[in-house]
Order: C-alpha cells, then sequence, then structure tokens
C-alpha cells in the first residue's frame, strides 16, 4: 500500500474581520468555591485576559467566596494564578489596578448570617466601584452546595436585581453561572433545575460547559452553515461513520473524592462529549440565538435511541509509563479506594433516529491516563461507489476513504484527507492531507474557554449555555448506561495500563462492524 504523504496545503491569507466588541455593563463577578483550583487556574486568568483586551468595564470588582479565612492572601495568590497561567508580565501597567479590585469573603455556604454579611459588603462595593448592582454569582464550589447557595441567594433578595434603573441609568441584572457537575443524574439533575429555577429565572441561568467556550468547537457551526460546499454531504448518504475522541493523558490529579463519585461517563461524556456530538449532528437553527440553537441541540439528543449496554466499554488504568515517566494506577491514586469500581474510560456506540443520520453509527470514547492528549472529530465519508484505478498487479487499488478531522485540541486545525495519484507511470493512489492549522491563519490564541464564556455572562448571551431541557436530554441517554453499569460490577478492573490507548474491548466495538479507531 503507498505510504501516506502529507503535502502542505497553504492556508489562505485570512482578513480578520473582527466583530464589534461589545463590553458588559458594570458588574461585581462573586465566585462561591474561589478557594479552588478552577478559580486560580481559570477564571481569574480568564477575567483578567478580557481586562487586557479592554473587555471589561471600567466599573468592575471580584469578590471570592470561600470558607477558609484568607482574606489577605487572596488578591496575592489570585495575581499568582493570573501570571502563572501565561501571556502576563508581573510588571503589566494593568496587572495591579485589576488586583486592587479583588475582594475575599469568608463564610459557610449554608449559613444564612453570611449572606447578609455579604450582601452588605456588595453594596459598599457598589458604591466604592460603581458597579450599579449588577452581580454575576459564579458557583464554582462542590456540587452538593448549588442548591443551598441559590436558596440563600433567593431568601436574601440576592437573586432579583434592584428595582429602578442602575445608577448608569441601564437596566440591573443578576445572573448565574454554574459549573458542571450539574446533578449526577436524571432525577438529580431535574431536582436541581426545579431548585433553580424557583429562585432565578432561565434567562438569569448559565449552566458553563467550558467546551462551549473553545473556539474550535463553536468552529464546528462556522465550518458546517458558513461554506457552500460541506452540509451537503453531511448526511447518512455520504458518511460511513462519526468518531469522537476526548483522550487525555493526565490522571486525575489530586481530585479523588470529586472523580471517585464521577467517573468518565458523568465527568466528560454526560457533557463536553455531548456537545460536540450536538454541534458536529444538528439542524441548522433558524439563527445563532440562543433559544433557535438549544433547540436544535436537543433535538438532536433527544432522537438518540437508548445506548444498549452491549453498546458500551468502561475502562479503568492500572500502572503504566506516561510521556516516558512510570505512573501509579487509579486505585493508587490519593484518596481513592483500593477496590473501586469508577471507570477513568467510557466508549459507546449510538445512532441518530433521523432523516439526515439514520443508520450512521457514531463512536465515542475519554478518559484519563491514555496515550497523548487529544479531542477530535472525525467523520469517515464512504468509499466511492465504483473503483476505476488499478493497483500493480491488475487488482483494485486501495483507497483509503475520505476523512475530514476537526483537532478540538491541541494542534487546533482542519484536515481533510483525500486520495492523489502518486506521480510516475502507474495510477496510484496514495492518501495526502489538506490542511487547516490554526496558529498558522490566525496566530496562537491565549483563549482558555472560560474567557469567551464569562463575557458572554456578562452580556447576557445564552448562546453557548446549556439549558434546562439540554441537561435533561444528555442525562435521559447517560443515566441508563450508569445504571446498568452499577447493577454489574466489573471484575478486570484495572483494566487498561496508563498510556496506551485504553482496553481492548473498545476496539471491538468497531471491529464487529469491519472498522477500526482512528490512529490519533
Ligand atoms: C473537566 C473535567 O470538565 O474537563 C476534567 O472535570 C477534564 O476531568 C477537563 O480534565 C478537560 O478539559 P480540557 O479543556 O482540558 O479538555
Amino acid at each position: 500500500m503507498p505510504t501516506t504523504t502529507e503535502p502542505h496545503i497553504t492556508p489562505a491569507v485570512t482578513p480578520v474581520s473582527p466583530q464589534p466588541e461589545r463590553t458588559p455593563d458594570p458588574c461585581v463577578v462573586v465566585i462561591f468555591g474561589a478557594s479552588g483550583d478552577l478559580t486560580k487556574r481559570k477564571l481569574l486568568p480568564a477575567l483578567y485576559h478580557l481586562e487586557q483586551a479592554n473587555l471589561l468595564p471600567k466599573d468592575f470588582a471580584v469578590v471570592g467566596v470561600a470558607r477558609r479565612p484568607l482574606e489577605d492572601s487572596f488578591a496575592a495568590d489570585m495575581k499568582e494564578g493570573i501570571v502563572a497561567g501565561g501571556g502576563v508580565e508581573e510588571s503589566d501597567p494593568k496587572l495591579d489596578p485589576f488586583v486592587d479590585k479583588i475582594q475575599y469573603h469568608a463564610m459557610n455556604f449554608d449559613d444564612a448570617s453570611g449572606y447578609d454579611a455579604l450582601n452588605k459588603l456588595l453594596a459598599e462595593i457598589d458604591k466604592q466601584f460603581g458597579t450599579c448592582g449588577n452581580r454575576l454569582f459564579y458557583l464554582a464550589t462542590a456540587p452538593e452546595y448549588f442548591s443551598d447557595i441559590i436558596n440563600f441567594l433567593g431568601q436574601h433578595g440576592m437573586s432579583k436585581p434592584c428595582v429602578g434603573p442602575s445608577s448608569d441609568g441601564k437596566k440591573n441584572w443578576v445572573r448565574t453561572i454554574i459549573e458542571k457537575p450539574f446533578g449526577h443524574d436524571l432525577d438529580s439533575a431535574k431536582a436541581l433545575n426545579d431548585e433553580v429555577n424557583k429562585v432565578f429565572d432561565e434567562d438569569q441561568i448559565f449552566r458553563i460547559d467550558h467546551y462551549l467556550g473553545k473556539e474550535t468547537v463553536q468552529n464546528i457551526l462556522v465550518f458546517r452553515f458558513a461554506n457552500g460546499i460541506f452540509e451537503n454531504v453531511w448526511n447518512r448518504n455520504y458518511i460511513d461513520h462519526v468518531e469522537i475522541t476526548a483522550a487525555e493523558s493526565i490522571g486525575i490529579e489530586g481530585r479523588g473524592p470529586f472523580y471517585e463519585t464521577a467517573g468518565a461517563l458523568r465527568d466528560v461524556v454526560q457533557n463536553h462529549v455531548m456537545e460536540l456530538l450536538s454541534f458536529v449532528t444538528m439542524e441548522p437553527p433558524v439563527s445563532f440565538e440562543a433559544s433557535a440553537v438549544r433547540a436544535e441541540k436537543v433535538k438532536v439528543w433527544r432522537a438518540i435511541q437508548p445506548i444498549h449496554p452491549a453498546d458500551t466499554v468502561r475502562g479503568q488504568y492500572g500502572p503504566g509509563t506516561v510521556d516516558g515517566k512510570p505512573v501509579i494506577g487509579y486505585r493508587q491514586e490519593d484518596r481513592v479506594h483500593p477496590r473501586s469500581q469508577t471507570e477513568t474510560y467510557a466508549a459507546l456506540r449510538l445512532e441518530i433516529e433521523n432523516w439526515r443520520w439514520a443508520g450512521v453509527p457514531f463512536y465515542i470514547r475519554a478518559g484519563k491516563r491514555l496515550a497523548k492528549r487529544v479531542t477530535e472529530i472525525t467523520i469517515q465519508f464512504k468509499k466511492p461507489p465504483l473503483l476505476l484505478f488499478k493497483g500493480k498487479d491488475g487488482s483494485k487499488a486501495d483507497v483509503q476513504p475520505n476523512i475530514i478531522s476537526m483537532r478540538i485540541q491541541p494542534d487546533e486545525g482542519i484536515t481533510l484527507r483525500f486520495g492523489a495519484k502518486v506521480p510516475g507511470q502507474g495510477m496510484n493512489i496514495s492518501p495526502v492531507n489538506m490542511d487547516f492549522n490554526y496558529a498558522e491563519s490566525f496566530g496562537k490564541s491565549s483563549a482558555n474557554g472560560y474567557e469567551r464564556l464569562l463575557l458572554d455572562a456578562m452580556l447576557g448571551d445564552g448562546t453557548l449555555f446549556a439549558h434546562r431541557d439540554g441537561v435533561e436530554a444528555t442525562w435521559a441517554l447517560i443515566t441508563p448506561i450508569l445504571k446498568a453499569w452499577a447493577e454489574k460490577p466489573v471484575k478486570d478492573f484495572p483494566n487498561y495500563a496508563a498510556g496506551t490507548w485504553g482496553p481492548t474491548a473498545a476496539d471491538a466495538l468497531l471491529e464487529v462492524e469491519g472498522r477500526k479507531w482512528r490512529k490519533l
């Protein structure tokens, strides 16, 4: 078989015509669970990048809320996180004035008096920083505190904007961002939705999935709906199957107690992977308004046929080697049960029963401690119906099917694989790639997903956030698998070595249908 050659097709010159940037109204971002990793590693660096890009309002403040008494050290610690996040020098002239806008409030999330004090603090901040009563409450705590916080905010009148125009003459707003996991199964997600909806109106609620903030994820919609040539072949007549891989080489990073209650299905498949799937498969929305996009996503999730346990594979990593270094197995990780049944890998096959997709298998896999970090969507097309070309010995040439692969991360880009004639006398065919690479075309972007989503929430744009219906639709798909797995403990865990591509049973999922996972 001819070897794969990879000539590079230079991307077209890219005139980037930036959209007019909007800046949010003056506001305070209040982060519950601020002593956690997410605040220092992602949220504050993201907010600061917005500040650098002049996308934050001049009148702005951040309040970190957590139990620990961190008053004096909090802002300095956040500064450290911002610098460590990259792209920021300590001497950056905007940095210290930004850090001066960061405050800390220690309280227990289940103690009513803490909310009185927080309310007072926010009123003072309004006076000091001109934040006009606009608030964005970010729930970044462990999920068991979500309903307490929501209820207390409601009871203290903090979930509704103050009446009358704010000091800047505009209408006040209060919004809440709720981190994942949103529930741990269908029933708990519904119960949480009920509680949140009692306190906040749906348009005040921003259920975050940071994958939707990634440029490469949003670009799936642009690729499909801003180009005339792809959508025509984006269906069961031309597509053989679709693979979605969300592979991580990292382990659980010290998050034993959380991961023991989560596992790969809840942690990544129910949310990130389902979002990717919906962008690849949804019908074109009538507009890019939140309600239109959400409606199309929900339709696709609801059209997915119940996933049979026989079409699922779970795995757990044992000791192995990652990046040349020995690493421990999942059961040896800190605060993980030595006989844990938690899956660190999940693969499944599903079908979408609608006119566009009926009969096309979708194969999904996600896991920790895999051979490398790569999130990629592969659309594999059917082979040509008739092959004219013969190999050297007169037999039919072995032509590789066309592939469009969307590299969500790292090495962000899109590749189209097609067959080309190998120069020479014969009609030999070799697969070649046409490649679009984000960094080459647009320069490296530092955006981590949170920037875009924090900004959208401050602007009140819910297009890239999950809606109640969507969260329940994805849990409805995942919950029966969780139940089936819980009823049948696995005997062969760990069943893959760290640093490999997961359990062999996941290969069988495709092999029975004459297919193979694409080598990534
Ligand atoms: C988080 C999961 O939601 O996503 C983590 O809780 C996972 O376990 C992370 O590592 C992956 O995000 P990213 O952006 O690194 O692909």
